[in-house]
């Protein structure tokens, strides 16, 4: 009973953060750039190919996290799970590289720069090999590198709690944000690896 409403809990905090999250990255197709992210507003000026690939392919990575992880429509849907599935390769494909790039050029300094740029490196490599291993038919490994690439493309909603977090607690800014291009994801993937090596967690962790 505990462990059954436990479940729902988590399922729905995971559609609420990963369509919430995803929505409100799309905000600046209402507000523009300038007005909604005006921190990040040099790169859509500088590189605008990379930024809104990044900005509008990434959140719809995000947004099928939930669908993908999703049991019931795994198993009675199989070819459903492969269309998405496809759909958020290329988005990583493409929302990664842009990403890759961002980072590369990103103003907020060396730290930041190495922590998004491992990160967007890992998200690519991770996705695309686990997709491959279901292109080969080894669903087991497929879905060891999957949890991966979800645990990293979650890193979008952990930046998301950090950031207000850091502002709570009063750490300036230039401090947090160098540390959150790390902490957005390094844990994510520590949690991924206790859930692959711990059977118990798997069972809770995945519907
Ligand atoms: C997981 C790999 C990802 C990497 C490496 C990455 C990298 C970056 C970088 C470097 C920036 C510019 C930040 C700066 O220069 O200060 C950025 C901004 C942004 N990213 Fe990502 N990102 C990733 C995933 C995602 C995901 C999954 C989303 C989906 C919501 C997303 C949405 C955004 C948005 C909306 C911005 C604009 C700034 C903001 O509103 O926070 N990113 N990203």
């Amino acid at each position: 009973m505990i462990a059954t409403t436990l479940g729902w809990g988590r399922n729905a905090l995971l559609w609420i953060l990963c369509l919430g999250v995803a929505l409100a990255s799309w905000r600046f197709m209402v507000g523009g750039v300038e007005a909604t992210m005006g921190f990040v507003a040099y790169h859509a000026q500088m590189r605008p190919i990379a930024f809104f690939a990044h900005v509008v392919l990434a959140p719809v990575a995000l947004a099928l996290v939930p669908f993908q992880l999703w049991q019931g429509l795994r198993q009675r849907r199989p070819v459903i799970h492969r269309a998405i599935g496809r759909t958020y390769g290329i988005a990583i494909l493409i929302s990664g590289a842009g990403g890759l790039w961002l980072a590369i050029t990103t103003e907020a300094g060396l730290v930041a720069a190495l922590g998004f740029g491992l990160l967007a490196m890992s998200w690519l490599g991770t996705t695309m090999w686990g997709i491959s291993l279901a292109m080969r038919g080894d669903r087991a490994a497929h879905r060891r590198w999957m949890i991966r690439s979800i645990a990293l493309t979650l890193a979008a909603v952990t930046l998301r709690i950090y950031i207000p977090l850091s502002m709570a607690l009063d750490i300036p800014f230039p401090t947090a944000y160098p540390a959150i291009a790390w902490l957005c994801w390094v844990p994510n993937l520590v949690v991924a690896e206790i859930i692959l090596r711990w059977p118990k967690a798997r069972r809770l962790a995945i519907a």
